[in-house]
């Protein structure tokens, strides 16, 4: 019986020959480095992959997954990520991508005990807790959880803007914090418009000098 994992390999190999024949040198270009420009913060959702949803191609996008997309500012992994991305790489734009239909959001709207990940869905409750009125309002159970994804994506880019490694970057060149949302139903992305690119666009007491 073939393991469930091999296919993963065999996978892998026939991947090679396709990105082989379209072009020899695929490999060894990507080797040489990368010079990603964007930054994705987006769901650990094995159906919510960054590159595959965008057309892009390796190189194209440094990405960082976690349950329902939170940056964390006491996240050592997140805060290394995005340092590195934007103090290293020099990506231009970081894009918080969430997506309908959520677990972790789902989850979040519950009362059930999860244990450890009580910690994590915290961060989406408070997002709840500061948009309360909104959604007491919203009766129907997935009505609600997608309009909290989009303000859970929202909640996620002004985290990025309060860090001063975004309040940096922004001394210095252009940064654009874009929040966005994929529909795992029809395989689209919709940008919430909700951009971020200066300290303006931040309450003062936030801003670093
Ligand atoms: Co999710």
């Amino acid at each position: 019986m073939i393991q469930s994992y091999q296919r993963l390999l065999d996978g892998n190999k026939k991947w090679v020959e396709t990105k082989l024949t379209l072009d020899p040198e695929y490999f060894q270009n990507l080797n040489k480095g990368q010079k990603p420009d964007f930054l994705w913060v987006g769901c650990s959702d094995s159906r919510v992959p960054a590159n595959e949803i965008t057309g892009t191609e390796s190189g194209d996008i440094f990405v960082h997954r976690n349950i329902a997309n939170v940056v964390v500012h006491t996240d050592l992994n997140f805060m290394s990520v995005l340092q590195y991305a934007v103090q290293v790489l020099n990506v231009r734009h970081i894009i918080v991508c969430g997506h309908y239909n959520c677990g972790g959001v789902n989850a979040a709207l519950t009362h059930t005990n999860h244990g450890m990940v009580n910690k994590w869905l915290r961060n989406i409750k408070e997002v709840y807790a500061k948009n309360s009125s909104l959604l007491d309002s919203i009766s129907d159970f997935n009505e609600k959880a997608n309009k909290l994804v989009e303000l859970n994506v929202i909640e996620q880019v002004r985290n990025l803007a309060k860090t001063s490694i975004v309040q940096e970057a922004w001394k210095n060149h252009s940064l654009q914090i874009h929040g966005w949302v994929y529909g795992l139903d029809s395989g689209l992305i919709k940008d919430l418009n909700v951009m971020m690119k200066e300290i303006e666009d931040l309450e003062p007491i936030f801003r670093f000098s």
